[in-house]
């Protein structure tokens, strides 16, 4: 085993560098790695098992869930359940925030907030898909936690990660000491330290974003996309465009290559689609700790004090000058429309 570091040994050896809890946030972070190898397998083997396709449900924000968001979402709730560490679990799947009241979680201090399954719409088609979450220490001190524990600014976070199942399948994570990325060997199911002290390029060539949807887009993020097509040798424009769909595959290509990914305001979305709580602000603690920058367009994701568990955000994320870039254009053409100042 000589050269090989697992998610576990990794985990134990890092712990003396939480300020608090130690062996609980490392017990957290193993449960939520099981919990992924579990989702891994079932999204490896989707095509053989009836698990593609609609659930038939819809969840509270009127999205239709597949049966890999109904069968993730369990999951994860079902380990952080039996793990004992977590009190409750805000997850996209459910419509309030699940308290999480076993014998062994009696004394549990920590709040995941969790997308189970980022990507949905590209199960079906065998593209990469992820999960995202988000952990907090409980503020409340006695009695069961509450919604005011859940609704913490992002700058609050304690830990933040995602998995990718893409071509291989990779489980990332922070502390706030660094990004560290671990690759699952499928042959002795562990994750496996591959990426260490992962930084994102602090300029980069290319952009994420729908441009399906750019007649909707505000001024600022339609001058950005020009800015990007133009040419100009010295600033490597035009930049490539790319987009998958999965938040989280886009982030990671960016986080390796460096780029900007980008889902602002639309006209139909006036607050943004990306949800704060359990994509935005874990993403943003994530490339921040990697050197990057996460805004609104205005002001920092990981300052935005949620006030609702399902809150929304428009969202500018990457390479710290393509981003600042952006907000610069956006804060240029703001005053002209106030409707897409700020979710
Ligand atoms: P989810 O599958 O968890 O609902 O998230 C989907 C998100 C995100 O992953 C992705 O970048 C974005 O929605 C894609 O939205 P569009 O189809 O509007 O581009
Ligand atoms: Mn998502
Ligand atoms: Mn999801």
């Amino acid at each position: 085993m000589t050269g090989i570091k697992t998610l576990g040994q990794f985990i134990i050896e890092k712990q003396a560098d939480f300020s608090y809890a130690k062996g609980e946030l490392s017990r957290l972070l193993r449960d939520i790695g099981i919990a992924a190898k579990i989702v891994n397998r079932e999204v490896n083997k989707a095509g053989l098992v009836d698990i593609l396709g609609d659930a038939g449900t819809v969840n509270i924000q009127g999205e239709g869930q597949k049966k890999l968001d109904v069968f993730a979402n369990t999951q994860f709730i079902s380990a952080l359940t039996s793990g004992g560490e977590c009190c409750i679990v805000a997850t996209e799947e459910e419509d309030d925030f699940v308290p999480i009241d076993s014998p062994v979680s009696k004394n549990a201090k920590y709040i995941v907030c969790i997308d189970p399954l980022d990507g949905s719409s590209n199960i079906d088609v065998n593209v990469a898909v992820g999960t995202i979450f988000s952990i907090y220490r409980r503020k409340s001190v006695e009695g069961m936690a509450t919604l005011a524990d859940v609704l913490q600014k992002g700058t609050e976070q304690v830990a933040a990660g995602y998995v990718i199942y893409g071509s291989s399948t990779m489980l990332v994570y922070t502390t706030g000491k660094g990004v560290n990325g671990f690759t699952l060997d499928p042959s002795i199911g562990e994750f496996c330290l591959s990426h260490p002290n992962m930084k994102v390029p602090h300029d980069g060539s290319i952009y994420s974003i729908n441009e399906g949807n750019y007649v909707h887009f505000p001024m600022g993020v339609k001058q950005y996309i020009k800015y990007a097509q133009v040419h100009d040798v010295a600033s490597n424009r035009p930049y490539t465009s790319r987009y998958i769909g999965s938040m989280v595959a886009d982030i990671h290509r960016n986080l390796i290559k460096g780029g900007i990914y980008i889902y602002p305001t639309t006209a139909s979305s006036p607050n943004g689609k990306l949800r704060l709580l359990y994509e935005c602000n874990p993403m943003a603690f994530i490339i921040e700790q990697a050197g990057g920058v996460a805004s609104d367009g205005f002001r920092r994701i990981l300052e935005i004090q949620p006030v609702e568990l399902h809150q929304r955000t428009s969202i500018f994320i990457g390479s710290e000058k393509m981003v600042r870039m952006a907000e610069e254009m956006m804060v240029t053409y703001a005053e002209a429309e106030p409707n897409h100042k700020s979710a």
